[in-house]
């Protein structure tokens, strides 16, 4: 049985990935105005699309989590860990 699957066809698992930078990092000549996200946000990744202004109201000792729209929700405590015992 051969099993194919990459990230662009559907058999790709999905994962949670935190990210807590708030701002993009320039690359590469100052004038060549490359920056790349940090946020996780954008919707043109690697590169910035701006959309990190969404998050600057973000309180540190919350965790969010955004839909495809950028919506932003709120995780409680108790949603945070599935019990896999890989979050400490
Ligand atoms: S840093 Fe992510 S959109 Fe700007």
């Amino acid at each position: 049985m051969q099993i194919k699957s990459n990230y662009l066809t559907p058999n790709y698992m999905a994962r949670l990935v935190k990210h807590t930078a708030k701002a993009p990092i320039q690359v590469g000549k100052k004038e060549d105005n490359l920056w790349i996200c940090q946020c996780g946000l954008s919707k043109k990744l690697p590169f910035c699309d701006g959309s990190h202004q969404c998050a600057h109201d973000e309180t540190d000792d919350k965790l969010y989590e955004y839909d495809a729209d950028g919506k932003r929700k709120e995780i409680k405590a108790d949603d945070e860990c599935c019990g896999g015992g890989c979050c400490g």
